[in-house]
């Protein structure tokens, strides 16, 4: 198996990689929160791959019932049948959600950008049924991450990963997002009052597109575009208030934050906030097979009920049988181990809140610029001068040094750029698997300020 590639027609892998220039060890075994390379080469996973893994890798009894339901039925179309592990694993979504999706209904994909196109399409249709045809705008945030297929692409603001896709996706308003270290606002009070501006700022874009917008999509805690940033306090409270306001529905985009990463089901809990989507995907299988979900509240469900009575969408592997096998399987675990409550950085003695103080103490260090999040979800942004905030030059691409570093050591951070203006600014995304131990946070916390070390020119 090939391990590096360079550019040539006959030395690169069958696989078409994410890079031609980046060498990509074998993967060959997991178990817990490690990772096992072909040559045996140990990593610590400090970020669950992309803040996919919440229950640890290599659990027997997640195979199992995958195997089981394989062994059962492996598949069966949608358009004709509906199956027992779909229904059930549903209604225990529903539960799992609590009372803002009580009545509502779930429909599950293969991914986080399946279910961001799904929960579009269901708010144009939401507004059709309900009379509101001139409504099809979606609005979302400058910063923000929402998939790769061209609608979720096209609602999502990461410059990075768009640019050169812009002639091909149908563009809507993108508004201001809150961003506490680097606050448009410049607060001087620690943020506590700027979440109503910004918020103001959606209502203003909604008023602008007079009468066309159909829903709003926002990441309740920002993912990878901006690395773990929690929203000031009543900003999404607000949102919620002004979408409800003006007829516009509230999407949650918790591919990311859903199913316990940041110590609640699902993060928009922190703030009591009622979407009337919401997208999960990630941890809801932590990985064992492709799956995504949306969860659609009462009020939409009962549109379409009682409106045309069809959504008119679909995918040949919606609800696959094995996917929701390994689904159901993951929540039974995520609840018998009590892993949402490991989760909770608010918690005293939860694994979280040792992590937090774990990446609290890189403050110190001489690039670390600032360290936020939320849970077992965290960023730390590197800056070249601690005063000013001045980011690195993005050519020197920090965070992929810091990140290389610390494979070296046997332990995986996810790396990212451009939170400053989308192209410049440098994070890490730290997301651990909910089983990590105190030790294990202590090693890691250790590889990670060597790694900073080195990476500095
Ligand atoms: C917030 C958010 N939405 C959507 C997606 C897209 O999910 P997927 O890569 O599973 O298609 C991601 C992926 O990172 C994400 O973080």
């Amino acid at each position: 198996m090939p391990e590096s590639t360079a550019i040539g027609p006959a030395s690169y892998s069958a696989i078409l990689r994410r890079s031609f220039r980046k060498a990509f060890p074998p993967a060959v075994r997991g178990e817990g929160v490690y990772l096992w390379d072909a040559r045996g080469k140990q990593y610590l996973d400090f970020s669950g791959s992309a803040a996919v893994n919440f229950i640890g890798h290599g659990v027997a009894e997640i195979a199992a019932a995958m195997a089981a339901q394989a062994k059962q039925l492996e598949f069966v179309h949608s358009s004709q049948f509906t199956t027992p592990v779909a229904e059930e694993y549903a209604s225990e979504l529903i539960d799992f959600a609590g009372k803002n999706f009580a009545g509502g209904c779930v429909y599950f994909t293969c991914g986080g950008s399946e279910s961001v196109e799904t929960a579009l399409k269901l708010a144009r249709q939401y507004q059709v049924e309900i009379g509101q045809n001139k409504r099809h705008q979606v609005i979302s945030r400058g910063q923000s991450y929402h998939g790769s297929t061209l609608g979720a692409l096209s609602v999502s603001g990461n410059k990075r990963r768009r640019e050169m896709y812009l002639p091909m996706v149908r563009e809507f308003a993108h508004v201001a997002f809150p961003y506490c270290y680097r606050c448009a606002f410049e607060c001087t009070d620690g943020c506590r009052n700027c979440g109503q501006e910004y918020a103001a700022e959606l209502e203003k874009a909604i008023e602008a597109a007079e009468g066309e917008v159909a829903a709003f999509i926002v990441e309740p805690v920002s993912g990878a575009t901006l690395g773990a940033v929690v929203p000031p306090p009543g900003y999404l409270q607000s949102v919620a208030d002004i979408c409800r306001r003006h007829g516009v529905l509230l999407i949650a985009d918790e591919v990311m934050t859903g199913m316990g990463r940041t110590g609640r089901h699902f993060a928009v809990e922190h703030w009591e906030v009622a979407p009337d989507l919401l997208v999960t995907a990630k941890g809801l299988s932590s990985g064992y097979a492709p799956l995504g979900a949306v969860l659609v509240s009462k009020r939409v469900a009962e549109a379409v009920a009682h409106g045309s009575g069809a959504f008119l969408h679909g995918f040949t592997y919606n609800s696959h049988p094995i996917s929701l096998a390994a689904g159901r399987a993951v929540l039974r675990l995520v609840q018998e181990r009590r892993l949402v409550q490991a989760a909770d950085s608010e918690c005293q003695g939860s694994m979280a809140a040792t992590l937090r103080q774990g990446l609290e103490s890189l403050r110190d260090a001489k690039t670390v610029g600032d360290v936020r999040g939320i849970g077992l979800l965290w960023g730390v942004e590197f800056v070249a001068d601690k005063t000013t905030k001045r980011p690195f030059d993005a050519q020197l691409n920090f965070a992929g040094r810091v990140a290389q570093a610390s494979m070296r050591r046997g332990l995986l951070v996810y790396p990212m750029q451009g939170c400053v203006d989308g192209i410049a600014g440098d994070h890490l995304l730290i997301a651990p698997p909910a089983v990590i131990t105190t030790e294990q946070i202590d090693w890691a916390v250790k590889q990670l300020r060597e790694a900073i070390e080195e990476a500095v020119p």
